[in-house]
């Protein structure tokens, strides 16, 4: 029964065995199944067995030898999981970058510090839809039919039809004012950033698409002292404690009086210079009182209420606060560019 002994051993061995690398795997299955191996040896001594045992001893012989060539099968199998898994874990894709952090975009710096200056005055910040109706976008702004704005050279359409079911990119974000004015109890104190389009030419001055803030205010007995106060503060925060402005009468549609403001050039103090074209003066955003048809549009009584609007482009103060002279360069994402923010 020596034999049978042997058999059982070596049974239980090869149920147990964790075999942890390809040597020790192939160390075990030359000892075992080599040529010169245990199983070799065992079924030569079974051809000595007497033969009523045979049967008994043959039958776990065999299980002996599903069991060695099991555990090796198995011990391949996990070999390779575990290569799998190092090489995921060589993959990982929550290590920290080392030698490149990221920058914050200049566009993306200007706007919070634009929502920072008016958020300490109550502003809030809405939100509307980059494709919008001929309602938004022009008629309840009170434009007239015939406006250029409304014209397929000046603004990227997705249905025209000539009327107001038009749909096109939106070419100001004026048009989240009406929704606002719409959706909100008064008074109203709010900001609306966003990209805004444009069929233009690409050039270092012009873009198809840009960035804009508009800014609304309406209460009982909001006067235009209140806007000239409110965009000096702005341009002081934003361009230093000296910053002088002034406002020039302008057009808008949607508000009358209309008027742009000029800040006093920062580059040559107001004495004249290429960036200025020599007037001293740079123009950063238009504003003025919200027309009372724009009112009535949004069913606000302008006999009650009043209000200011203005809007400024994000690029061009980012070009004057980080002196940027091409547009392009905010969009191409050049690391060379973005990393000096
Ligand atoms: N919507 C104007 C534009 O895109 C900017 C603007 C001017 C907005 C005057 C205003 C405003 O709210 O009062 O050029």
């Amino acid at each position: 029964m020596q034999l049978k002994e042997k058999i059982d051993r070596l049974l239980d061995e090869a149920r147990k065995i964790k075999l942890a690398s390809e040597e020790e795997a192939e160390k075990y299955r030359i000892r075992l199944l080599g040529k010169k191996g245990e199983m070799n040896a065992l079924f030569e001594a079974f051809k000595t067995v007497e033969p009523e045992l045979k049967k008994e001893i043959g039958q776990s012989l065999n299980q002996l030898k599903n069991a060695v060539q099991e555990s090796l099968l198995k011990a391949k199998e996990g070999l390779e999981q575990s290569a799998r898994n190092a090489e995921a874990d060589a993959f990982d894709l929550t290590r920290p970058v080392e030698d490149e952090i990221g920058h914050r975009h200049p566009l993306s710096l200007v706007r919070e510090e634009i929502y920072r200056i008016f958020g300490k005055i109550g502003f809030d910040i809405s939100d509307g839809p980059e494709i919008e109706d001929d309602w938004h976008l022009f008629t309840a702004l009170n434009f007239s039919p015939e406006h250029p704005a409304r014209d397929m050279q000046d603004t990227f359409f997705v249905e025209k039809n000539g009327g107001v079911d038009d749909v096109a990119l939106r070419t100001h974000t004026s048009s989240v004012q009406i929704r606002v004015m719409n959706s909100h109890k008064l008074p109203i104190r709010t900001l609306c950033p966003g990209r805004v389009y444009r069929n233009e030419a690409v050039s270092a001055r012009a873009h198809c698409f840009f960035h804009q803030v508009e800014g609304l205010y309406v209460d009982k007995g909001v006067s235009y002292a209140d806007m000239r106060e409110v965009l000096l503060y702005f341009a002081k925060e934003m361009f230093g404690n000296d910053t002088r402005i002034r406002l020039r009468p302008s057009y808008f549609p949607f508000t009358e009086p209309s008027a742009e403001m000029d800040i006093a050039c920062s580059i040559c103090g107001g004495k004249g210079c290429a960036l200025c074209k020599g007037t001293g003066w740079v123009e950063i955003l238009g504003c003025g009182m919200v027309d009372p048809n724009v009112l009535r549009n949004c069913n606000i009584n302008p006999e009650e209420y009043s209000g200011f609007a203005f809007g400024m482009g994000v690029e061009r103060i980012a070009n004057l606060l980080y002196r940027v002279n091409d547009l392009r360069l905010f969009s191409e994402n050049d690391k060379r560019f973005l990393a000096q923010f």
